[in-house]
């Protein structure tokens, strides 16, 4: 897939100030994830599972042992890990976090050595903690996403990498009017519709590898190497 397939064109840019996407905060996010965590692997487990694998796959076979997941939501992808990536989880909802506790416990998943509620904008981490961070169906819901691209690049060494699987918004059909359509419900949805690979990363040049996952390349695994700030 090309970078430039992932951008929003000015037309849509412009468009966007025309039908602002309601604003998310820790708030709505940890509101709209209580409301979601008893049934969020049953509605939303099935049709993210591909992503989740492609980018856990990705992960295991990347140098390094250490491992953040960022946004670990109830825990889905922790059983993916190889037992010899130590794997760290943080999230901001308490009530995701319970489920990706039980999921550890019921496992035997002694390779994640920590969940942890922290917010993703705003790490507890020094510079440098990890090889890779992995964020999850995550950007699109966080309150900004520059900032936790920023947190992931400064809690990552340099030479490391980070993976994002997301769902893009489309440039244009049927699936850009109905994303345009909902992004004003951001707050009810926990997550913003039309988000972009520019509402990430200043410059989408910066990652190495985009590929589309099924179903349909609704969600896309980029990958970015954690290149020295200039
Ligand atoms: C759509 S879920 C994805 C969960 C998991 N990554 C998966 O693959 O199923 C998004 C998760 O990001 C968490 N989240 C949103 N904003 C966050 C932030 N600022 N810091 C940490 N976690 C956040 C939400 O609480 C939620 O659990």
């Amino acid at each position: 897939m090309s970078h430039a397939r992932l951008q929003q064109p000015p037309s849509k840019q412009v468009d966007r100030l025309a039908h602002p996407r309601a604003a998310l905060d820790v708030e709505s996010v940890r509101d709209a994830y209580r409301r979601w965590a008893g049934v969020y692997d049953g509605v939303f487990g099935g049709v993210s599972g591909a992503g989740r694998k492609r980018a856990v796959a990705m992960a295991n076979k990347l140098p390094g042992t250490r491992v953040l997941e960022v946004g670990v939501g109830t825990g889905l992808a922790l059983p993916l890990y190889h037992p010899q990536k130590r794997v760290v989880g943080i999230d901001l909802s308490r009530d995701m976090l319970r489920h990706a506790r039980e999921r550890v416990e019921s496992r035997g998943l002694r390779n994640v050595v920590g969940l942890v509620e922290m917010d993703a904008e705003a790490m507890a981490f020094e510079d440098d903690s990890f090889d890779i961070a992995v964020a999850m169906f995550t950007a699109t819901v966080v309150p900004d996403a520059r900032r936790l691209y920023r947190e992931m690049r400064r809690v990552v060494r340099p030479g490391g990498e980070l993976l994002f699987v997301n769902h893009f918004a489309a440039e244009g059909g049927l699936r850009w009017w109905a994303e345009r359509t909902l992004a004003p419900l951001s707050r009810v949805l926990g997550w913003h519709p039309d988000f972009a690979l520019t509402d990430l990363l200043d410059d989408p040049r910066q990652a190495v590898e985009i590929t589309e996952c099924p179903p349909f390349g609704l969600f896309t695994l980029v990958r970015v190497p954690n290149l020295a700030l200039a």
